[in-house]
């Protein structure tokens, strides 16, 4: 039996000097603005993930009214919802992601993140897959006020 999941997660964008994408630090002149380390694509693949297992999603797990949410390391978010849905009997297959980001260029930073993911998640490097398309200029992606990232994972029955 196998079961698909969808993610999407936006950030606001402001002044800065680093954007954390997938668990990399990618010097950049914005920042991604949140509760948590607003890594846009951890959070996404979290949903994903979750969405796939039908065990809620990533603001039940880690609510943002809960002071021990702030600041929290995303990659620790992934983990344990992995580990939920891993508890729960399933297998990741693969996972397939979009950033959308004017800039940077993120294509540059694909293998490190993939590694990075691939290590979150204890699975082949293959099983993780990663897309970037900016906003052509227009609207808040465009004009470099937010990042947004899309997920789409397939589960298996472990
Ligand atoms: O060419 P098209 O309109 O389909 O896409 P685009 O948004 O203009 O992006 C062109 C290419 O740049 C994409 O296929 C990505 O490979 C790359 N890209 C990137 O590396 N980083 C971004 N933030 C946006 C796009
Ligand atoms: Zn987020």
């Amino acid at each position: 039996m196998v079961r698909i999941g969808l993610g999407h997660d936006t950030h606001r964008l402001g002044p800065g000097d680093t954007l954390v994408i997938g668990g990399v630090r990618i010097p950049h002149d914005r920042t991604a603005i949140g509760h948590s380390d607003a890594d846009v694509l951890l959070h996404a693949i979290t949903d994903a993930l979750l969405g796939a297992a039908a065990l809620g999603d990533i603001g039940e797990l880690f609510p943002d009214t809960d002071p021990a949410n702030k600041g929290r390391d995303s990659a620790d978010m992934l983990r344990r919802a992995h580990a939920k849905v891993a508890a729960a009997g399933w297998r990741l297959v693969n996972l397939d992601c979009v950033i959308f980001a004017q800039r940077p260029k993120i294509l540059p930073h694909r293998p490190a993140i993939r590694r990075q993911i691939a290590e979150i998640l204890g699975v082949d490097q293959a099983a993780v897959w990663l897309k970037a398309k900016t906003g052509e200029g227009v609207g808040p992606i465009g004009e470099q006020l937010a990042i947004a990232a899309e997920c789409v994972v397939l589960i298996e029955r472990a």
